[in-house]
């Protein structure tokens, strides 16, 4: 699987390997210690000495040992003995990579502990060791570059083959996550509606899937009102990508629908410039099913999915839509438009009209749609708000399976009247209170029947600097939570 054959601009992806044992040369060694019990010989230090040094077996701390000419000892905590979880395993791999600093090969045996099933073991040791090895090249004269060259993941035979199948997963999500990170890092002139529309048709063709890209006159003759709405004031066409994955048997029908507000102005509601500077990010939600798309070959999953990317900037200018126009969607309801900052839900709403129209069994939007999201829950939680309370529990359960943390907020109808608008069927914002909530009731008029959850990724969008598995910048928050819930679907 090839994510990102043409653009990426010096991120490098780490080869992993399983070992039996121990690689001779190998420039860092990751030792797990938990906070009680044994320590390891090979460390060479005992509990007294780790503890003199400051490092107690919690999850996540490292103590780098240096070992003369052989490779570096890392101890790496693990918390408790006996509660050892793959998300503490996932931090644990990050940890050990941070730790490594320069040395380019790590091997570690945190795979092979008792207490987790191999191939999930693998998996979260894979993902957490490169998701804190991305780095984001950026436009330099020499781009920013990983360290991490191998991971060598040292594991008994009874564990091998399962350990095996958990690493290839780790690398296809890891993998994807990095595409999704790179395309909200990438600058907006680098990545323009047109830009990721081409990236989504190279994505599509190497990895098995449909793909339609659709322009501007097609998505005037479609009806699609918000997109044009919002696309009127920027010299750059829109695009919205319709993408298919078909296996031979579907089990279920699963639709994503991303927001790609490529730049996100405010358009005539300019933002302040501080709030402008992350807002080519405004496209995290498309990237997130972009990427996960692109993975559903590889890992074989059952279900049929269909994703809807709604491509455009919003800018301001003369051609510019403005306060008080009014906007008729694909599913033929109106808004009048009393903000144009708040774009994505005008976005969404034609591409939740079209998902409805393929009858999915459940449709999932992500999206950075509020700042009042990120006031609620901070930067570390998305928010989940449904239709459906046994969809938004599948959804849950794959935030949790993957660490990808979210927090349900009502769909309170009583707010609904907020919307209502004279001109058209609703306004596009609320009242000053409940902005996540009013947003999704928004969204809720374009869903129909289907069970829907609504993913409002505002907040963990971007990490200021590295931070367990975040490295600084994007994300691509929500990829693996969305592959977990397309590999998992069921009707
Ligand atoms: N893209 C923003 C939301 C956002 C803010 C995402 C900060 C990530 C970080 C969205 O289009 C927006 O501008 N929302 C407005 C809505 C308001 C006008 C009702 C907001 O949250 O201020
Ligand atoms: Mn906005
Ligand atoms: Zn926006």
């Amino acid at each position: 699987m090839n994510l990102w054959p043409t653009r990426q601009t010096g991120v490098m992806t780490a080869t992993v390997l399983i070992s039996r044992a121990t690689p001779k040369t190998i420039d860092a060694v990751g030792v797990p210690v938990a906070t009680t019990g044994t320590v390891p010989r090979s460390l060479g230090l005992n509990r007294a000495a780790l503890a003199a040094a400051g490092f107690e077996g919690k999850a996540g701390q490292t103590l780098v040992v240096p070992n003369g000419n052989g490779a570096t000892q890392i101890a790496v905590g693990i918390g408790e003995p006996g509660a050892l979880t793959v998300q503490a395993l996932r931090n644990a791999a990050a940890a050990l990579v941070r730790a490594a600093g320069k040395r380019a090969t790590v091997a570690t045996n945190l795979a092979d502990l008792e207490g987790t099933e191999a191939a999930k073991a693998a998996q979260a040791v894979v993902e957490g060791a490169l998701l804190a090895a991305y780095r984001y090249g950026g436009i330099k004269k020499e781009p920013n570059k990983s360290t991490l060259q191998q991971l060598v993941l040292v594991v008994g035979d009874k564990r091998a083959a399962g350990a095996r199948t958990g690493s290839e997963r780790g690398q296809v999500t890891a993998g994807a996550a990095y595409l999704a990170r790179d395309l909200a890092n990438t600058p907006p002139a680098y990545m323009t509606a047109r830009h990721i529309a081409e990236k989504a048709v190279a994505v599509a063709h190497s990895n098995g899937l449909g793909v339609e890209v659709f322009n501007r006159d097609q998505l005037a003759a479609m009806g699609c009102g918000g997109m044009l709405g919002v696309n009127a004031g920027s010299t750059e066409p829109p695009r919205m990508v319709r993408l298919t994955y078909t296996p031979r048997k579907p089990v279920g029908h699963l639709a994503l629908v991303g927001k790609g507000v490529m730049f996100d102005s405010g358009g005539l509601s300019l933002k302040p410039s501080d709030g402008m500077l992350t807002m080519k990010m405004d496209m995290s939600g498309a990237a997130a099913v972009l990427a996960t798309m692109g993975t559903l070959k590889a890992l074989k999953c059952k279900a049929k999915v269909t994703a809807y990317l709604m491509c455009t900037d919003n800018m301001s200018g003369g051609a510019a839509f403005k306060l008080g126009d009014v906007l008729t969607f694909r599913n033929g309801k109106t808004a009048e438009i009393h903000n144009t900052d708040a774009e994505g839900r005008l976005v969404l709403a034609d591409g939740l009209s079209l998902a409805v129209e393929d009858s999915p069994d459940a449709i999932v939007d992500i999206a950075t749609l509020t700042g009042a999201c990120m006031v609620a829950l901070g930067t570390k939680l998305a928010g989940v708000i449904g239709n459906d309370q046994p969809f938004v529990d599948k959804v849950r359960a794959a935030s949790a399976a993957t660490d990808e943390n979210i927090w349900q907020l009502p769909l309170e109808k009583g707010y609904r009247k907020l919307l209502d608008s004279n001109v058209a069927d609703m306004r596009n914002i609320g009242g000053p209170h409940g902005g996540a909530i009013t947003a999704a009731l928004f969204l809720s008029e374009f869903v129909g029947e289907v069970p829907w959850a609504h993913l409002d990724i505002a907040g963990p969008m971007a990490v200021d600097g590295d931070d367990g598995w975040l490295s600084k910048g994007a994300t691509g928050f929500g990829t693996r939570l969305l592959i977990e819930l397309a590999t998992t679907f069921t009707k």
